[in-house]
């Protein structure tokens, strides 16, 4: 298995061109599957996890490739079958963006449910719920879901919980239904409306995408497009921890910094300072002596984003006083906290809360990364600590980090990939 070193590299220096969003393009490339012609994606980051997609659709039937760095082509002239391979649907929760395509466009769909994953149990019953509303019968069994219809007829449906996942499936899938579909409580996520312009283009009828009321008018076919990924937030969100852990400045090209606001408020309520321009978002926390405990508290959007929480529990690590992050999203994501506790720093969890009380300075050790953003983080924290820090199961962070250690090198950092 692979592992990263990371020698202790503060001050780190320079700019990074942020990449598009992992969690924009899986639904995006699920999306495809809903016309016979050909879309073309820019700016994918070619991510282990959208190599799966790419796979998923190619078993599927579709046709894929890649014309230039990052320009994704995809063509699904025919769904050939509409079970989702158990295999490919296994390695990724968001395989089952598919579910909603494939039973729009064939009429039928069998697909395993997903497993859960470090962080939760992730159950998909508000995706169900949406798809039976639509007129899907829906049966499970031996860990499947297998879903048939008719047609799907547009109807109004209230989700209990605003699911990003659950939002997108029902979108696509009320996308060819039959009249309209009236979504309450939709997920607000700026890859909603990634999602939703990308359906717009293909010729699709939706408003309201950004809020929690989102109208489609099903139509009766979609068309082929051309569509330019959303940089990422989270990927953004971690190099803004990885200036402020090491004391250094980072420019950040390529971002929207209005997706990012949690994390600038927060940001400069430690005392970082950040600074916009037309270059991009700055990061400057060189010279920095007294950083200010915050407390930090996990919400759908646009509060504070779960997937930046492991990284900036890291940032909290050695920020002087007693800071507290509470996760209110998943109920198992502090799997980074016990690999930080052994790299030195002072954590206790209280159910949903993590009481962090800042240290000087962590101790470079081995670690093991769970899960993507809980791998980030101790990257993140490596690269502050004293020493040298070795990150083992690192294909957790290949899934959402395209080029991570590349990247870091390039602003100063001493990280290197071991092939083990
Ligand atoms: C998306 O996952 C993201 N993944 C996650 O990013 C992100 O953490 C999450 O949204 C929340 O923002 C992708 O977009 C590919 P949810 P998703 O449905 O859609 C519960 C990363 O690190 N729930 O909004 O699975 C669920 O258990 C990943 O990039 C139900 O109870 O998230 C969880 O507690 C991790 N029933 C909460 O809702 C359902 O049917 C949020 O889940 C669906 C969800």
């Amino acid at each position: 298995m692979d592992k990263f070193v990371i020698e202790e590299s503060m001050g780190l220096f320079g700019r990074v061109r942020i990449g598009g969003s992992k969690n924009s393009v899986l639904p995006i490339i699920a999306a495809t599957l809903l016309t016979d012609e050909e879309c073309v994606i820019n700016d994918v980051p070619e991510l282990t996890d959208v190599l799966v997609m790419q796979e998923l659709i190619e078993d599927l039937g579709g046709r894929t490739g890649w014309n230039a760095h990052e320009q994704l082509s995809i063509k699904v002239a025919d769904i050939a079958k509409i079970e989702a391979s158990y295999e490919l649907c296994a390695k990724m929760r968001a395989s089952f963006l598919v579910a909603g395509p494939i039973l729009a466009r064939c009429g039928e769909v069998r697909i395993s449910l997903p497993g859960g994953c470090a962080i939760g149990s992730r159950p998909v019953d508000l995706h169900l719920k949406g798809l039976a509303a639509l007129g899907a019968e829906i049966s499970q069994e031996h860990g499947y879901v297998h879903a048939r219809t008719k047609g799907l007829e547009g109807a109004n449906i209230y989700l209990d919980f605003p699911s990003v996942g659950a939002t997108e499936n029902i979108m696509m899938a009320a996308a060819l239904a039959r009249g309209q579909t009236i979504i309450q409580n939709a997920a607000v996520e700026p890859e909603i409306v990634d999602l939703s312009n990308f359906l717009t283009s293909m010729g699709a009828v939706i408003r309201g995408s950004g809020t929690d009321t989102i109208r489609i008018t099903g139509v009766k076919r979609l068309r082929g497009t051309n569509h330019t990924i959303i940089p990422d937030r989270i990927e953004a969100g971690t190099f803004m921890v990885a200036a402020a852990i090491t004391n250094g400045e980072i420019l950040l090209e390529n971002v929207v910094t209005d997706h990012l606001k949690p994390a600038i408020a927060k940001m400069r309520e430690a005392g970082i300072t950040i600074t916009e321009s037309e270059d991009g978002l700055k990061i400057d926390a060189r010279g920095i002596s007294n950083r200010l405990p915050i407390d930090i508290k996990t919400l759908p959007y646009p509060g504070f984003p779960t997937d930046m929480q492991a990284q900036f529990l890291a940032f909290l690590a050695t920020t002087p006083g007693t800071n507290i992050v509470t996760e209110t999203v998943f109920e198992n994501r502090f799997m980074h906290v016990p690999e930080l506790i052994r790299m030195g720093a002072d954590i206790k969890i209280d159910s949903r809360s993590a009481i962090i009380e800042g240290v000087e300075k962590l101790a470079g050790t081995n670690v093991k990364a769970s899960d993507l953003r809980a791998g980030a983080a101790l990257m993140l924290a490596g690269l502050a600590a004293a020493g040298t820090t070795q990150i083992h199961d690192i294909c957790h962070i290949d899934r959402g980090y395209y080029k991570f250690d590349e990247k870091l090198r390039a602003l100063g950092a001493k990280v290197y990939r071991e092939n083990g």
